[in-house]
């Protein structure tokens, strides 16, 4: 069994994907929810699959390890972030080595790092005039956006695409790419 901790700061829609594809795969457990906002949509998905869920303050995030804790009590073995805008602390990325993911909503190396997420990432993609977009699917590690790339997928761009329609593509991508490379990391951890 493996057990799977998300950590998402927003309205979890690849937290949502990930939860129904692992849903009937016994092997696999997603055993953790964890947010930074408790206002957070993806705390009410937590809640309507009856999975734990934990929100966290940046005292207790950055200046305590309380929260390794709480993921070494569930005998969680992958951390998956999907939607968490928080740089990921060193007393984790030591613990969980190769074993932090991350999903980006364009082709890394390109339009990464403090500051791009959300539609600031494709507004930078339509401004630069990009014919292409995609995911990058990618290790964890303490810079943003920085660890090794697991997988990536692209989408074509043409001449009309605003920057929501280029939003609306990478996320489609997103959702039938992300628990694929999960499972991939997963079975690759054996
Ligand atoms: C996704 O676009 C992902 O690439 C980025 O944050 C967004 C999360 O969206 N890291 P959602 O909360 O999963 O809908």
């Amino acid at each position: 069994m493996k057990r799977i901790a998300i950590f998402a700061s927003g309205r979890g829609s690849n937290a949502k994907k990930i939860i129904e594809y692992f849903k009937n795969k016994p092997d696999v457990q997603i055993s953790l929810i964890v947010s930074n906002k408790a206002t957070a949509a993806v705390l009410d998905l937590a809640k309507t699959h009856q999975i734990p869920s934990s929100v966290i303050n940046r005292q207790d995030f950055y200046k305590t390890e309380t929260h390794l804790e709480v993921l070494k009590s569930k005998q969680i073995d992958l951390i998956v972030l999907a939607g968490f805008l928080w740089l990921i602390p060193s007393y984790l990325t030591t613990a969980y080595p190769q074993k932090i993911i991350n999903i980006h909503p364009a082709l890394l190396p390109k339009f990464g790092g403090k500051g791009m997420y959300g539609q600031h990432v494709h507004q930078a993609v339509f401004d630069a005039k990009e014919t292409t977009s995609g995911i990058t699917v990618h290790f964890v590690n303490e810079q943003y956006d920085e660890g090794a790339v697991i997988l990536q997928a692209t989408c074509a761009l043409n001449d009309n695409d605003t920057p929501s329609d280029i939003a609306k593509k990478v996320l489609s991508l997103e959702h039938h790419y992300f628990p694929v490379a999960v499972e991939k990391v997963l079975m690759d951890m054996e």
